[in-house]
């Protein structure tokens, strides 16, 4: 399985921070944001990993992640995304490196205290289709929230809407999917939505009308950090905590990018 991050768009949000560096390139407690979700594919022994960025200062993370290899990536690309197009167009950039395989996408604002091996392992012996990860949250209308119906292992998502007004529930879609390969041809079905962007939301919509979704309850905190309210929660919740390399009781007392 390969890992695909998406680090593109404008970080309109954090701005004026985002007038001089990309947004995943600021620091969250003591490192880049960008190290969050390198970590968290490295974790779950994802380490041929593609990122996707775009903007003025794509070059940086270049110079700040050379090949990887000090991160435990065994094999790093980069793809430039012209525009903001969303996260589905960003996604797109994708089809060569994945190669046919399934793939393991992170959104690059996503931090997660644990890590996503059990998933990852899952959705290896998932024969087709996507599984998301969904997380509970006080406030889902910021977010995809999945509607979810039944519980335990019968539990199935019935519907997801994107920033909802009136959310069906507090399960928010988290910024890590698992897709098969199809998932390229679904991004080329896509139109633009209301706001411009082709969305993932609608992506994660077409396997679910194919009844070839699944889920998981992320465990651990999850948060994102494109707006100064979450990046100032994402770093709190960092320098309390830790995140990935400290997270649950199975990877307590592993060392930082172990291999798995
Ligand atoms: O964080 C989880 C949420 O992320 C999901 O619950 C939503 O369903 C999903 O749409 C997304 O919502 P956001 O509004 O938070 O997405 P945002 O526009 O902030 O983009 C998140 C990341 O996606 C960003 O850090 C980089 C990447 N991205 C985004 C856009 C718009 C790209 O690579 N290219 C893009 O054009």
């Amino acid at each position: 399985m390969k890992g695909i991050i998406l680090a593109g768009g404008l970080g309109t949000r954090l701005r004026p921070l985002t007038l001089v560096t990309n947004k995943h390139l600021l620091p969250v407690y003591d490192r880049p944001m960008i190290y969050y979700p390198i970590e968290c594919l490295v974790n779950a022994g994802i380490t041929e990993i593609l990122i996707v960025t775009g903007g003025e200062h794509a070059g940086d993370f270049l110079k700040l992640l050379k090949n990887g290899h000090d991160l435990g990536v065994k094999r790093l690309g980069y793809a430039y995304q012209e525009g903001e197009g969303g996260i589905a167009d960003a996604l797109k950039l994708a089809e060569e490196f994945s190669d046919g395989q399934k793939i393991c996408v992170i959104l690059g604002d996503n931090i997660i205290e644990g890590n996503v091996r059990k998933a990852a392992g899952d959705f290896f012996t998932q024969t087709s289709g996507a599984k998301l990860l969904l997380k509970e949250v006080p406030d889902p209308e910021r977010f995809g929230v999945a509607e979810v119906d039944g519980e335990g292992p019968g539990a199935r998502i019935t519907g997801i809407v994107e920033k909802p007004s009136q959310p069906k529930s507090n399960l928010a879609v988290t910024g890590i999917y698992f897709y098969d390969n199809d998932v390229f041809e679904i991004c080329k079905t896509l139109r633009p939505s209301d706001r411009g962007e082709l969305e993932i939301t609608d992506v994660n919509n077409a396997y679910l009308e194919r009844g070839d979704l699944t889920f998981e309850v992320l465990e651990g905190w999850w948060t994102d950090a494109g707006t100064t309210e979450s990046l100032y929660r994402a770093t709190k919740l960092v320098a309390e905590g830790g995140a990935n390399h400290v997270g649950l009781a199975s990877t307590a007392s592993a060392p930082l990018f172990a291999e798995r």
